[in-house]
């Protein structure tokens, strides 16, 4: 077994072969789903709701992603490991620097920043310093204060172009690969077909090239999942069962349906 790559995503982009994502705290579950057959999995900054009990994930502090990071990588040795950058902690290109190198010393191999072309300096910077970004698009979680809520983004047709542009300059800009949150289906479908780069959806329907869930939500341990999330757990009775059925749903289009998806 080898460490999955970007160049193996970017292959299965090329080939049109759809993957699945999940994101992991510790140990004992990045392992599981590695097992089941997850290699990219996200130390998500929803660990300062789904782990930590707040109410957003604005808490949540570079150490406390380092830590996860640690633990997430013990499991699963060979994952490619994505780290969310938290709240405040690229808020300049210098800032980034310092908290982007703790957490790849922490074991990731990219991290993620959520924001559109005003960070275009930050993932150049970073990208020339040998830190692959990830982009994150769309429902941008750490500002739920600007936009009012945790609400589906990218509904009129100034809003669909600007995050198109984002993504767009973002890739010119070095990011490898980009997170859609919570957008129309049709908007995910463009923007999935102008990036080279591979693009994963949560929220954004099956036309992404791959998914991403957090692990409550796939397992049916959050209290109010959102319209999106579905319980795989509930459908086979144990969690080996459910991941690799949430893969098998993934890789053949079958998640998310229209239920599970925004128009
Ligand atoms: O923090 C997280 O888990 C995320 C996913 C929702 C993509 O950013």
């Amino acid at each position: 077994m080898k460490p999955t790559t970007l160049a193996n995503l970017s292959q299965l982009k090329k080939e049109k072969r759809k993957f699945a994502t999940i994101t992991a705290y510790d140990a004992s579950f990045a392992h599981l789903f590695a097992e089941q057959g997850i290699n990219v999995i996200l130390i998500g900054d929803s660990l300062g709701m789904t782990v930590q009990g707040h109410d957003s994930t604005l808490p949540v502090t570079v150490e406390d992603i380092s830590y996860h990071t640690r633990s997430v990588r013990t499991g699963a040795p060979l994952a490619f490991l994505v780290a969310d950058m938290p709240f405040m902690s690229y808020a300049t290109p210098e800032q980034s620097f310092e908290n982007a190198a703790a957490l790849m010393r922490a074991g990731a191999n990219m991290v993620k920043i959520e924001g559109g072309d005003w960070l275009c300096d930050t993932v150049k910077m970073l990208t020339e310093r040998a830190v692959p970004v990830c982009g994150h698009l769309g429902l941008t979680p750490q500002s739920v204060n600007v936009l009012g809520g945790y609400k589906v983004q990218g509904r009129s047709d100034d809003a669909a172009q600007k995050l198109l542009n984002d993504a767009i300059a973002l890739e010119k800009a070095g990011m490898q690969l980009l997170v859609l949150e919570c957008i129309p289906v049709e908007l995910a479908k463009r923007v999935t077909d102008a990036l080279e780069i591979p693009v994963i959806g949560i929220g954004a329907g099956n036309m992404t090239d791959g998914q991403i869930l957090v692990m409550h939500d796939a397992l049916g341990i959050t209290a109010k999942p959102p319209k999106f999330a579905k319980d795989f757990l509930k459908e086979t009775g144990n969690i080996r069962d459910a991941i690799r059925l949430y893969i098998e749903q993934v890789e053949s289009g079958a998640y998310p349906d229209q239920a599970h998806s925004f128009n």
